[in-house]
């Protein structure tokens, strides 16, 4: 049986949460900077539905993977002060690549899951449990696999995948109603 300590949760929930922050600041920053003109240019699909809808726009898109990049490129530089500073003996290292992937990745989960919640016709904002909370880390994930496949494999071990499918939903809701109440977001979700 798997003892839970011998895990060593406290590295593993860092260490994920570490790897991650490049694809979770994207699409809230994206709330935040998001708006004129849509990625989908206001064009309707084949269905007569909205490719994307007016949620999924080209400044949310380019300062969402522009914030990202950024957050990484911070992370690089700090990586070992951050690490000393929480008695962890060292956290991963980025390939630039892979802020790319990662912060891109998350953004670009998110307008397809955005694509196929028009198809299904779901109005813009309308939620979709878990799909919602797990889109954007699909998407990071299979960027960063296509671009950086050994990279991906040495850090996205079992139980850092495992915990990131854990923690993300937790942190997601968290974020979403502080930009709720923020009235960043028009609905708490
Ligand atoms: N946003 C943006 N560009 C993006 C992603 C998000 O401008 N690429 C902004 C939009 O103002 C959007 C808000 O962030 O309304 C919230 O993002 P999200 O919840 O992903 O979009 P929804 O409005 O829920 O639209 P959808 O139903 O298509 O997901
Ligand atoms: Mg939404």
């Amino acid at each position: 049986m798997l003892i839970l300590s011998e895990l060593q949760v406290y590295p593993l929930i860092i260490t994920s949460l570490w790897l991650m922050l490049p694809a979770y600041f994207p699409n809230p920053f994206a709330v935040v900077v998001g708006g004129g003109t849509p990625i989908d240019f206001g064009k309707n699909f084949i269905d007569g539905k909205r490719i994307l809808g007016d949620g999924k726009t080209w400044r949310g898109l380019f300062g969402g993977g522009a914030c990202g990049i950024l957050i990484g490129l911070l992370q690089i530089y700090l990586a070992q002060q951050v690490a000393n500073l929480i008695s962890l003996e060292e956290l991963p290292s980025f390939p630039i690549v892979v802020l790319f992937t990662l912060s891109f990745g998350a953004l670009i989960g998110d307008i397809i899951m955005s694509f196929v919640k028009r198809r299904l016709g779901l109005k813009r904002g309308a939620p979709l449990p878990i799909i919602d909370q797990l889109d954007f880390v699909f998407g990071a994930f299979a960027l960063t696999y296509v671009f950086a496949p050994n990279w991906f494999i040495s850090n996205f071990t079992f139980w850092i995948i495992i915990t990131i499918l854990i923690v993300t939903p937790v942190l997601h809701r968290i974020t979403n109603i502080i930009g709720y109440i923020l009235k960043l977001k028009e609905v708490p979700w």
